[in-house]
């Protein structure tokens, strides 16, 4: 099926936005941090704008939470412009399709009454996670004991070792019964051994693994097509794109705080080689930058709280894993760590999140300096063992009582909470396009702050 003959239809409700995606062109949205920055938030929200949302990397590691009424949803691989109808999404080639999280979500959202047929397309290169990726994640997780990593546990290292080494399953191999025979008996023989001999873990049935992904064959089929050509046909026709990037600029394999990221590229370049479309036709970067930092699983996190503002932005912003529901950690925002993820990424706009959660915390501490071996400098360290022994110095403003939850104009916002978003412009020397002051789409100061 090549579904890109045919213009997709376009979602009438439009928002008044601060920042134009009609650009006939893409724009990517990423996590400036460790994750769970708001990014579901933002791509339903600016969907209402756009004619396709495609999702680049990463796989059901992913949480991307929307709301909007009464509703609530958590999406771990379609994009989130699933909830917009007449918006194409895309599954793209750099994603690691869990079948049974996809044919699950698939089913939630048709359950919910949102049609997915003729505007879900997934890519016939992206691999597939298998029951071994699974459980050879969690032997190894469980081998390496104090130096776990804190996956979500759901394959994603290991499928993308396997795309890597050339050995992984992708969709296409699927249309094939001969071919995926073939593969998966190979696969499933060298993973046992690997199970069996090295983790003392249970091996696996290579028939039941076949039956089950054949059967994902028959649901997925209609939706498979190439969609790095029909991305780039729908750009020349003049469509707007939205690409979605999942977990954090700070997990990137090579950029993140690596052995303690996630294994594949939420940054930038990503989009191009998770899609297939070329950089050129990037008009637009937004980093997603949540008020303050969280993070989950292992690893650095220099402005950790563990005291009681710790706890308090925990609670009040409710940092529970949307996927795994692991408490969040929580700390002060760091602005030498956006500095460094808007110049991998080369943010064009920042859009700021969560700052309704900020209310009532006084003073408010915004690390704007590392200080290492006697000396401070604003420079960050991706190398695990310095970033873990930096002390991170401080501004303080003063904080603000008012309870901005749900604010939606920029006059509405008291100076305090101004400031300090005018503070994380300047510093970043990136505009700011929007504020989000509650989970709902509403939720949402629409308002330029020019760096
Ligand atoms: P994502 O992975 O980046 O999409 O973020 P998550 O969905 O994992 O986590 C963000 C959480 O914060 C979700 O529960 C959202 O509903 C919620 N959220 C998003 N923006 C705001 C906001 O501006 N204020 C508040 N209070 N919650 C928000
Ligand atoms: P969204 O898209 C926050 C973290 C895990 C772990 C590390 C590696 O919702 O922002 P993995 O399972 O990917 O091999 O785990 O990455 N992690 C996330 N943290 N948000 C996410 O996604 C994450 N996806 C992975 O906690 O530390
Ligand atoms: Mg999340």
């Amino acid at each position: 099926m090549f579904a890109g003959a045919a213009a997709p239809p376009r979602f009438v409700e439009r928002t008044p936005l601060a920042i134009d995606v009609r650009t006939m062109s893409v724009t990517v949205v990423i996590g400036s941090q460790w994750g769970d920055e708001g990014k579901g938030k933002l791509v339903d929200l600016l969907s209402g704008d756009i004619d396709i949302v495609a999702r680049y990397q990463g796989g059901a590691n992913a949480g991307h939470t929307i709301r909007w009424g009464d509703k609530e949803f958590v999406l771990h691989l379609l994009p989130s412009g699933i909830f917009r109808p007449g918006v194409v999404c895309v599954v793209g080639n750099g994603v690691v399709i869990d079948p049974v999280a996809l044919l699950d979500e698939i089913r939630t959202v048709r359950e919910m009454g949102y049609d997915v047929e003729g505007r879900l397309m997934i890519s016939h290169k992206a691999h597939l996670i298998m029951p071994y990726h699974k459980a050879i994640e969690r032997a190894r997780e469980h081998a390496r004991d104090a130096g776990a990593i804190g996956t979500t546990g759901r394959g994603i290292g290991p499928a993308y070792v396997d795309k890597f080494a050339r050995t992984g399953v992708r969709v296409v191999d699927l249309l094939d019964r001969d071919v995926l025979r073939k593969k998966l008996t190979a696969s499933i023989a060298e993973k046992n051994a690997i199970l069996g001999r090295v983790y003392d873990a249970d091996e696996l049935n290579v028939e039941r693994i076949i039956e089950e992904y054949v059967e994902f064959d028959k649901v997925i089929d209609p939706y498979v097509t190439d969609t790095s050509n029909y991305l780039n046909r729908a750009l020349k026709m003049g469509r707007d794109v939205l690409a979605e990037g999942a977990q954090g600029s700070l997990l990137d394999v090579d950029f993140g705080t690596y052995p303690f990221v996630t294994s594949s590229h939420p940054t930038a370049g990503g989009a191009c080689t998770g899609l297939g479309i070329p950089p050129t036709s990037i008009r637009r970067v937004i980093g997603v930058v949540k008020a303050y930092c969280t993070r989950v699983g292992n690893g650095p996190f220099p402005t950790e709280l563990t005291c009681d503002v710790g706890e308090r932005l925990r609670r009040v912003g409710a940092e529970f894993g949307a996927t795994t529901g692991r408490p969040r950690r929580c700390g002060w925002l760091d602005l030498v760590a956006l500095r460094y993820t808007s110049m991998i990424n080369g943010f064009t706009d920042l859009a700021i999140t969560k700052l309704d959660v900020l209310s009532g915390v006084d003073p408010i501490r915004i690390c704007t300096q590392y200080s290492h071996g006697g000396k401070t400098n604003m420079r960050f360290p991706t190398e695990t063992k310095t970033l873990a022994a930096v002390e991170p110095v401080y501004t303080t403003m003063p904080g603000w009582p008012e309870d901005v939850c749900g604010v939606r104009e920029i006059d509405m916002l008291p100076d305090a909470a101004r400031n300090m978003v005018q503070l994380v412009a300047s510093f970043v020397g990136v505009d700011v396009c929007m504020i989000s002051t509650g989970p709902r789409r509403s939720e949402t100061v629409m308002a330029r702050i020019a760096a």
